[in-house]
């Protein structure tokens, strides 16, 4: 699954308030070329878009705004694959270690890339990337945290995706401008720009 998404390089960010909304959007991501997602649950039905989801085998479903280790459970049991979530909550995380779910928590400071340390996580979110320094914070963290990779998030979109994707620590990139909801032709669209884009870069 790792492997999976490293080679995707881009992941899209969704929050869905509609269940029926799901299939479509699996639909038109696949159909630009990114069989990948992470669901917020930032929405009251999230859980039960993830449900709808359960059985897209081909579709690599993750679970984002994941605030404790509850929530993790109950996204891994309506059937998401990965977990993520905007910062560094450690009892999330050993959750997730303990039940080899993969998890990518999110850092935004030197602290929390200690607590990464700490925990053997290798892979982290960097949220809000853009307010937070972008690639020039990226390129300041590959010297004394070089064994960690990242999936920045946050302000990322068509025109800096490439100047993040050039950076060795970055994992992928995590980004919400490709989809656009009740649009499906633009979201498939937006999403095979970005994957043309990717292509470009290898
Ligand atoms: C996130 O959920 O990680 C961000 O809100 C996504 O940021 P973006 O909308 O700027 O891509």
């Amino acid at each position: 699954m790792i492997d999976l998404l490293q080679s995707l390089k881009l992941i899209p960010i969704v929050s869905l308030d509609e269940p029926d909304d799901a299939e479509p959007l699996v639909d038109a991501l696949c159909a630009g070329g990114l069989p990948v997602a992470e669901i917020t649950l930032r929405t009251d039905r999230a859980m039960d878009v993830i449900r709808r989801l359960h059985h897209r085998d081909e579709f690599l479903l993750g679970a984002g705004t994941v605030h404790s280790a509850e929530q993790a459970q109950e996204a891994v049991e309506a059937g998401a694959h990965f977990i993520v979530t905007p910062g560094f909550n450690p009892r999330t995380v050993v959750w997730c270690l303990e039940n080899d779910v993969p998890i990518f928590p999110g850092v935004a400071t030197p602290t929390d890339l200690e607590m990464a340390l700490e925990h053997n996580i290798e892979v982290v979110k960097f949220f809000p990337a853009e307010t937070l320094g972008g690639v020039n914070a990226l390129k300041a963290f590959s010297g004394p945290y070089h064994n960690i990779r990242f999936i920045p998030t946050g302000g990322i979109n068509a025109s800096n995706l490439s100047y993040y994707l050039a950076l060795s620590n970055v994992f992928a990139c995590g980004g919400s401008w490709m989809v656009e909801v009740d649009n499906w032709d633009q979201t498939a669209l937006l999403t095979a720009q970005a994957v043309e884009l990717i292509n470009d870069l290898t």
